[in-house]
């Protein structure tokens, strides 16, 4: 079938909307059409050359409708609303485990931009090789997926508003409740208050965190931190903030720290101010590394860094969970969104890397309307 996607021809070219040949879907697998996309910032990296193949159809934060299912598939028909998230295997035994995010598979299945066979889902009309990210490729009319990249949403949901559930969302509140799991009472540091830190900090005060401290170098994302959770913020272009944490949790440091700045200077903080027996998250996806002394900076504090990711979620566990938080008032990530047209693609990048917009979301079927 013809669709319409944004390709992304070659490391750091802009977005273009293209028409393109969607193949059919097989057996196991399941048609959409998407209602709407968030743009997340591993669209950005993947965009300027972290990704292995191009001309790519980037995107990974998909919500729609599914317009046709292979004759294998059981769980999904035409007509369910969706939101769209990573693959995994479903038999090696992290996945038998329950622990998907763990798939030995993880890098292959998602990132190969082929089915496994090496088989497009998306060409040009002369035949030549568009690929997939991410097993969604959401900056498209419709998409291939399977099942295990679907989570069924309640068709009273907004779809316009849940497709970053599928990554960022998930990626920020699953660090916390998935992959540190702070007890009541303990103290928490989130350096970089973008979509995935805000997710951070929202779930850090549904887990109970007593003090939440969001750092930041624009002082509009930290007045929303304060908004959404922070107990404390700190502007790190101003201030020393070892020195602030510090002086905020009587000298001790803090028992939880999450890096999603990506900032190598900055990922290093997040591990010195943690307290003795605290553990470090640093899930940005950052080409650079920091050196840790392994007995100075961790065994002899019983500190440990941890590498979470998407949130450790299941995101056919966890989504509907965020969705009754979000209902419930205590995951307001819809002040996070920002919509734009789906040929904006390239002004809605750009205020995302400006940070002049939080969670750009692109409205890929205009004539979609939420259920009154
Ligand atoms: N581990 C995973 O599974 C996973 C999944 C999704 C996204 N990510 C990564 O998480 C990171 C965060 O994503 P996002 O969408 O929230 O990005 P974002 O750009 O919205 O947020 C980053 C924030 O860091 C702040 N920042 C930048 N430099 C800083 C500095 N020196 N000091 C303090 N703050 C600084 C920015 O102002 C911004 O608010 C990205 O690197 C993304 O690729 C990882
Ligand atoms: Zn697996
Ligand atoms: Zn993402």
């Amino acid at each position: 079938m013809k669709i319409r996607a944004a390709v992304t021809n070659e490391i750091d070219s802009p977005y273009v909307i293209e028409e393109l040949t969607l193949n059919e879907i097989r057996d196991d697998e399941i048609l959409v059409k998407m209602v709407a996309s968030g743009i997340c910032h591993s669209d950005e990296v993947a965009r300027k050359g972290g990704y292995p193949v191009y001309p790519v159809v980037l995107g990974h934060e998909g919500s729609g409708i599914v317009e046709k299912v292979g004759a294998a598939v059981r769980g999904f028909e035409p007509g369910d609303h969706v939101v769209l998230s990573y693959h995994y295997c479903g038999h090696c035994s992290n996945c038998l485990s329950g622990v998907p995010a763990s798939c030995e598979d993880w890098m292959t299945v998602n990132l190969r931009g082929t089915r496994e066979d090496g088989s497009l889902y998306f060409q040009r009309e002369d035949g030549s090789p568009i690929y997939n990210f991410v097993s969604q490729s959401s900056f498209s009319t419709h998409t291939i997926v399977t099942e295990r990249n679907l989570t069924k949403v309640d068709k009273s949901v907004d779809l316009r508003l849940v497709g970053p559930l599928g990554c960022g969302f998930l990626t920020g509140s699953g660090t916390v409740l998935n992959g540190l799991k702070p007890g009541p009472g303990s103290t928490i540091a989130i350096f970089g208050t973008g979509a995935v830190g805000l997710a951070a900090m929202m779930a850090a005060k549904i887990s109970g965190c007593s003090q939440i401290i969001g750092v930041d170098i624009h002082d509009s994302r930290l007045d929303t931190a304060k908004q959404l959770g922070a107990t404390h913020t700190i502007n790190s272009k101003d201030s020393d903030v070892l020195a602030e944490i510090k002086k905020l949790t009587n000298n001790k440091g803090v028992n939880f720290s999450i890096d999603t700045t990506g900032v190598p200077a900055v990922a290093r903080t997040s591990i010195d101010i943690l307290a003795v027996g605290g553990v470090a998250a640093p899930i940005a996806s950052s080409r650079g590394g920091v050196e840790i002394n392994f007995n100075a900076d961790l065994n002899m504090l019983n500190r440990s860094i941890k590498g979470v990711l998407m949130g450790n979620s299941i995101p056919q566990l966890s989504i509907p969970q965020l969705i009754q938080f979000f209902e419930a008032g205590q995951f307001s990530f819809d002040q996070l969104v920002k919509f734009y047209k789906f040929d904006e693609i390239n002004e809605a990048s750009a205020d995302s890397a400006s940070g002049k917009t939080i969670k750009p979301v692109l409205i890929i079927d205009e004539d979609y309307a939420p259920a009154k």
